[in-house]
């Protein structure tokens, strides 16, 4: 009876023993793992590119190529904002952007003027001139509460970014996003600053 006592507590050590190695594998070779979600590096990235699919950074945030389908997304510069050579037409009729009037958007729609002003989607890859110096902070501080450059005291984020949306995202999927971003080739483009109502 005590042998079988013992027994069933190796194989209860032994399952424990198991039972914890693959994790402890897996988060010394994937680097830093997801802290929160225990989701490898890998799947943490993979999951990201697919919630900035759905969630459509691209619409805004990477510039277009004309296809034979239409304007779509161009691969090189992949979520690297407005394009700093793309100069924007000129608006023959002021009239038309007051409130209560239009809002136009340049057909890579890396740009939109309204009554807030001009603006111009930024460059979110790791380069310098994107969000290389950033940190997880800055990003949360962007997403949830709408501070451009991700600072608190910052001036807000003006539209059409879609933050208010963005802003009800869970803590593991915020990271998978910032995973992602973290991990997409870095462009270098320094996108025009933000124009107020009052000097377009
Ligand atoms: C409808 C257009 C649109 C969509 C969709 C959009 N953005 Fe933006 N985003 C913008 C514009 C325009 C700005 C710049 C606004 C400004 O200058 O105040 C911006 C700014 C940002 C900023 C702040 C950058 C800084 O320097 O402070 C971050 C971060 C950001 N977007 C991330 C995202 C992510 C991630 C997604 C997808 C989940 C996304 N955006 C989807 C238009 C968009």
């Amino acid at each position: 009876m005590k042998n079988v006592f013992l027994f069933a507590g190796l194989l209860l050590i032994g399952a424990y023993v198991i039972s914890c190695k693959p994790e402890a594998t897996e988060a010394s070779t994937a680097g830093d793992a997801v802290a929160s979600s225990g989701m490898t590096k890998e799947d943490s990235i993979k999951r990201g590119e697919y919630l900035s699919l759905i969630m459509g950074c691209n619409d805004c945030h990477t510039p277009k190529v004309m296809t034979d389908k239409g304007p779509a997304p161009d691969m090189n510069r992949l979520l690297s904002g407005h394009p700093a050579d793309e100069a924007l037409p000129a608006i023959t009729d002021k009239k038309m952007i007051g409130p209560g009037q239009w809002v136009l958007f340049t057909l890579g729609q890396t740009s939109a003027t309204g009554p807030w002003g001009t603006s111009f989607s930024a460059n979110l890859t790791p380069d310098d001139t994107g969000l290389g110096a950033w940190t997880f902070q800055n990003f949360e501080e962007a997403i949830r509460h709408g501070k451009f450059k991700g600072i608190d005291g910052g001036r807000m984020i003006m539209p059409p970014m879609p933050w208010q949306n963005y802003a009800a995202i869970n803590d593991e999927d915020l990271q998978n996003l910032w995973a992602y971003l973290r991990s997409i080739k870095p462009v270098k483009n320094v996108v025009p600053a933000y124009i107020p109502p009052s000097q377009g």
